[in-house]
């Protein structure tokens, strides 16, 4: 077999966030500071439950488990089943290092090559493109299913709550989903990295996981649930996430990672133990996420905007019915950095995405100018 030509970047698309530089030029400029609300990285502290795990198991001269160790699996499934996701199997438990490496590598690990077509929403997290372009796949973006004819389709993603819209997918939707992807042969890979980040008619259970079995009918068969610790426990710079879902297939991963190297480290693991045994820390930062979106939403409402979607995850999807950019450029006049919609693909072109992961100090301030200076 001889290599594909070129460099492997020539296959990816540009770096977005570059095109962002003057808005942001613009916006820190304000005397006040700027309010950057353009990415969803968390500000609040690591729970302190979790800094302890981590700093106990810091003594760790040995490799660590590519499978990740029986307790952390331990608890993903008691995790998964407090989710209503039952059934989920210890072996079916795979940690990977932050869900976004498993999110570029999965056409990859599972073999997806030339011709092989992977389907993602039409206005996503970009990476999903990204990993079916890694592996020399042919992205598809596409809502509805019956537009794709009869295509072959290797990998399906969802992502819900998801990244940018906010839009939550309930069981009736996610199970259509499954049960076409099943007719085909197809992966269904749920992005469910804001589960427990839902708000309005979804803040107490969560969104529905794909591995419940009103969805999947209590078989996890051609089924992985990609979930992270990144936002619910602000840990994102610990690199913490799991999949979990058919056995077949986590274990097809766990063989290939292990060649490769791909493992969490050990205090890491540990960590996220804690981590997910406690949902107190969980509640408390939910909590601050609902305040500060209600304060930017009235905020946005009050000056004339349109949310939409936004009933669940870390962002408010914004639009005054005018090109991305040049409501960009308003806020970049108040101090207000957002993210364009037309990052995530053409559909996107008319909205903002606002993140809610800034202090409530800086919330305050953004709902401030917006409302004497009008956007
Ligand atoms: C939809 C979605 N998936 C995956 C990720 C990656 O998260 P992490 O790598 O921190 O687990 C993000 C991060 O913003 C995201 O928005």
């Amino acid at each position: 077999m001889t290599p594909a030509a070129g460099p492997v970047s020539g296959r990816l698309p540009e770096f977005p966030w570059d095109q962002l530089a003057t808005y942001a030029e613009t916006a820190r400029a304000h005397p006040d500071g700027v309010v950057d609300l353009s990415v969803g990285t968390p500000v609040d502290p690591t729970p302190d439950v979790v800094r302890r795990a981590l700093e106990a198991a810091s003594d760790a001269p040995g490799y660590p488990l590519t499978h990740g160790t029986p307790e952390l699996r331990e608890a993903v499934v008691a995790w998964f089943a407090r989710r209503g996701a039952t059934g989920v199997q210890p072996a079916a438990v795979l940690p990977t290092i932050g869900s976004k490496e498993l999110v570029a590598w999965l056409p990859t690990l599972l073999g997806l090559g030339r011709g092989d077509v992977v389907v993602h929403p039409e206005v996503a997290y970009p990476t999903y493109d990204v990993g079916a372009r890694l592996a020399g796949a042919t992205p598809v973006p596409a809502d509805g299913l019956t537009s794709l004819g009869p295509k072959p389709v290797r990998l399906v993603w969802l992502n819900s709550p998801a990244n940018p819209t906010g839009r939550v997918l309930p069981v009736e939707h996610l199970r259509k989903v499954v049960d076409w992807a099943r007719e085909r042969g197809a992966v269904v890979a749920s992005d469910e990295c804001y589960a427990e980040l839902g708000w309005g008619e979804w803040a107490e259970a969560g969104a529905p996981s794909i591995l419940d079995p009103r969805v999947c009918g209590g078989s996890h068969d051609n089924l992985l649930a990609v979930c992270s610790l990144s936002k619910r426990s602000n840990l994102a710079g610990y690199r913490a996430a799991f999949v979990a879902g058919d056995p077949a297939l986590v274990a097809e991963l766990v063989e290939v990672r292990r060649h490769a190297g791909m493992i969490v480290p050990a205090p890491v693991q540990a960590a996220m133990i804690a981590a997910l045994g406690d949902e107190a820390h969980v509640r408390v930062q939910h909590a601050r996420y609902g305040a500060r979106r209600e304060v930017l939403r009235a905020a946005f409402e009050e000056a004339g905007w349109r949310v939409d979607g936004s009933e669940g995850g870390l962002y408010l999807w914004v639009t005054r019915g005018e090109d991305c950019w040049d409501s960009l450029a308003a806020l970049a006049e108040l101090g207000i950095l957002a993210a364009p919609g037309a990052f995530y693909g053409a559909a996107g072109r008319r909205h903002l995405r606002v993140a809610l992961t800034a202090t409530d100090e800086r919330v305050a301030a953004a709902a401030r100018r917006m409302s004497s200076q009008g956007a």
